[in-house]
């Protein structure tokens, strides 16, 4: 059989993207504009929805970009949209469940909030509110949406800290004791090793539906972070170096696109090979 490039269309598909106005988000949305796709943005700031439409309409100009301000922990609001778009697309085909609480280490509410013995409840619901329960609610609402066009991907975008343990050596901050050092919060592993079991568990829950489910692990993008801990974080990755923004867009154009026809349940794991040293 020969291989056709055709394989990494999705030509007219509709893709919904939560999260949609963060900095993956913008660049999951231009993956599905190239692969010929229509992006439906969620995102709980209408700002940053505003700022990520303003961008991509720059480049895209006679695309279709849809977007709506939702809080995907809300069942109500994401039922809506799910209606909204139905009625004016008539079809679901992809959705990537992106969005997070990214915890800022040094805003994390004062740097010893973060340590797993001080780490405050309220916190630890919120993240998994959004990381996992969102993730839910999105999941069983647009599924029920592809089902009526006769199936669809999901792609869970989890993490490497879903399969490795955070080295919170790299998070250390100078003059600082060691009991109130920052960590990388719990709540963030928990809740992307959790998105790995929600993979696994859509994958086989929908596959009669025809829908699949994988899961992107991505390593951390280089968005100005403080040199000191770009330099020990870049010395845990063999290839020397954070992900540049740019560079999951093949991988979920491969996962949203019938290239990946056979995968399901699966991760992809693209961490300049973190995850292997
Ligand atoms: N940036 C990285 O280095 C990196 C590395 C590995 C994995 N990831 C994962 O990739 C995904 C995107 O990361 P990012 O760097 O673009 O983060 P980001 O903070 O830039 O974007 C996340 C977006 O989610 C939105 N959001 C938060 N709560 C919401 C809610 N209740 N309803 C709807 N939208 C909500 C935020 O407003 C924000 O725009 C996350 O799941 C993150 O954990 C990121």
């Amino acid at each position: 059989m020969a291989i056709s490039k055709d394989i990494f269309s999705i030509q007219g598909r509709v893709a919904v993207i939560t999260g949609g106005g963060g900095l993956m988000g913008r660049r999951h949305a231009e993956a599905v504009l190239e692969a010929g796709g229509i992006p439906v943005l969620l995102d709980v700031s209408s700002e940053a929805l505003r700022d990520v439409a303003v961008v991509l309409h720059e480049t895209y100009k006679e695309a279709t970009i849809v977007s709506y301000r939702c809080d995907i922990t809300d069942q109500a609001q994401v039922d809506a949209i799910r209606k909204e778009v139905m009625s004016d697309l008539r079809r679901i085909d992809i959705l990537i469940n992106n969005a997070a609480n990214n915890p800022k280490i040094e805003i994390a509410g004062g740097l010893d909030f973060s340590r797993l013995e001080n780490f405050p409840l309220e916190t630890w619901q919120r993240d998994i509110n959004v990381g996992l329960t969102g993730a839910l609610i999105c999941t069983r609402i647009f599924a029920d949406a592809m089902k009526e066009t006769g199936g669809g991907v999901i792609v869970n975008i989890a993490s490497d800290l879903a399969m490795i343990a955070p080295d919170q050596r790299i998070y250390r901050r100078e003059g600082l004791a060691d009991e109130r050092q920052p960590v990388k919060p719990v709540s963030y592993s928990v809740i992307k090793a959790g998105l790995i079991g929600l993979t696994r568990y859509s994958a086989t829950y929908y596959v009669n539906d025809n829908i699949r489910c994988n899961a992107l692990v991505p390593g951390g993008i280089y968005a100005g972070q403080d040199e000191g801990f770009v330099r020990r974080l870049t010395n845990l990755i063999p290839m020397g170096r954070m992900a540049c923004p740019d560079e999951y867009k093949g991988a979920i154009i491969f996962l949203v696109s019938d290239a990946s026809s056979y995968m399901t349940g699966s991760c992809l794991v693209v961490d300049g090979g973190r995850t292997c040293w």
